[in-house]
């Protein structure tokens, strides 16, 4: 994949550990990062649909984390909830570039306020 304007980069790979979430601030959104067992990465909104748990502190299992706070199962791939619970989380683009994490799918404003 090709960086493009509309990625921007978030931190190096090596800060990401498997299946330990990070959080990263972009504009006024909090982005959960992780890095699943097979070394694909994903970014998801770092907010549980139920209470706004913080999903980056969640326990990973395969493609899904589980939330903190009252272990709602959620997608890393689709952001869907998993039954029998209910909800949807944004999920961005993610690239992996000469050993950096990019995400995309930002809105205008996000990226300006993030421009380092
Ligand atoms: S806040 Fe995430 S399951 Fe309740």
């Amino acid at each position: 994949m090709s960086v493009t304007r509309e990625m921007m980069k978030v931190m190096k790979l090596e800060e990401l550990k498997p299946q330990i979430g990070k959080e990263v601030r972009v504009g006024d959104e909090s982005v959960a990062l992780f890095r699943l067992s097979n070394g694909e990465v994903r970014a998801v909104s770092n907010r549980c649909p139920h209470k706004n748990g913080p999903l980056a502190e969640g326990i990973v299992s395969g493609e899904f984390v589980f939330c903190p706070l009252h272990d709602w199962k959620i997608s890393l791939t689709t952001g869907e909830v998993q039954k029998p619970d209910d909800g949807c989380i944004r999920t961005y683009k993610t690239a992996v570039i000469d050993g950096y994490v990019y995400i995309g799918g930002l809105k205008e404003h996000e990226k300006h306020h993030s421009d380092r």
